[in-house]
């Protein structure tokens, strides 16, 4: 049995270029069926040039919402009329709340869907020693913010370009985030109680990440945000020397599902059926 709600079938989208790849509308779709809504979630392909008119498009069209991948964070930001505190505080947008007044409401979800992720995977993590991040990009904006705002008490930043990590540090910090350099990543690695990766490296088509994980204590816990391979390089040779590792699946799952919260007010859950889902799309063997 579906819920109609206004009689009306509730959509929603993904906007992001490119975008043929995206999981979420296997994610979402699985959603829409297990919570009963009479929904769809479509993903659609935009240029920088069009992001405007999609944003309209969608508002004229009775959308409740949609999110935004790379490259449309920050850009879609000057098209929005408010942002919750998440959005404002990593200083981009991954969902859009289209109000029934057609008013446009900014969040960002990735950073609770990045500890969300940590907590389920982890045992628990060695807080009193500093986070290593690797990046300094959206995603790791997100997960700085979700870490600090979850009481971390020191972060190191480690960016191939440094000014970028210096500006997060001063933007984020709350003299809490020190800045390293790239150079001095396999050094950091020795004090660090967790070692996340927030860069594209490892992902299909990108080089691989050079870490060196020799120093790194027993009871580090290394957390690599790419999910595409699942089991990246990085991953792998830490499970090589006995440590927890934490893959990125579930930071794409419970962003999602947050986002779903925000548009429908309902909560979904990370069931077997939808990992199975997307393991099989991901083209992974499930364990
Ligand atoms: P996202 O929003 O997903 O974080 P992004 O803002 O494009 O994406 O960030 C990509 C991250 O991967 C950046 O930290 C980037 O480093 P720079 O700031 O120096 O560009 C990092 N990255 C990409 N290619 C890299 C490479 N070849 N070596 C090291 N870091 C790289």
């Amino acid at each position: 049995m579906t819920i109609q709600l206004n009689q009306q079938r509730l959509k929603a989208a993904v906007i992001g270029m490119p975008i043929r790849q995206s999981l979420s509308p296997m994610m979402h779709g699985h959603w829409f069926e297990a919570s009963g809504l009479d929904g769809s979630y479509s993903a659609v392909e935009v240029a920088s040039a069009d992001l405007e008119n999609q944003v309209r498009t969608f508002q004229q069209t009775g959308f409740t919402g949609f999110n935004i991948t790379v490259p449309h964070k920050t850009a879609i930001m000057p098209f929005l009329d408010k942002l919750a505190p998440s959005a404002r505080q990593v200083g981009a947008v991954n969902t859009v709340k289209i109000g029934s007044d057609g008013k446009l409401i900014g969040f960002n979800t990735d950073g609770v869907g990045f500890i969300k992720n940590l907590k389920e995977q982890a045992r628990g993590w060695p807080r009193d020693k500093p986070a290593l991040l690797l990046g300094a990009g959206g995603a790791a904006r997100a997960a700085a913010t979700a870490l600090l705002n979850d009481g971390v008490p020191m972060i190191m930043v480690c960016n191939r370009t440094r000014e970028k990590a210096q500006v997060l540090a001063d933007n984020l910090g709350r003299g809490r985030i020190t800045v390293v350099d790239w150079s001095e990543r396999n050094h950091a690695v020795t004090g660090a109680g967790l070692v996340v990766n927030t860069t594209v490296l490892g992902m299909v088509g990108q080089p691989q990440l050079s870490l060196d994980l020799a120093g790194a204590a027993a009871d580090t816990v290394v957390y690599d945000i790419v999910y595409k391979p699942l089991n990246t390089d990085l991953l792998q040779a830490a499970k090589n020397r006995g440590l927890q590792t934490v893959d990125g699946l579930g930071m794409l799952v419970h962003q999602g599902a947050a986002a779903f919260k925000v548009w429908f007010d309902m909560d979904v859950s990370y069931d077997d059926t939808l990992r199975a889902k997307l393991m099989t799309a991901l083209g992974e063997v499930n364990t």
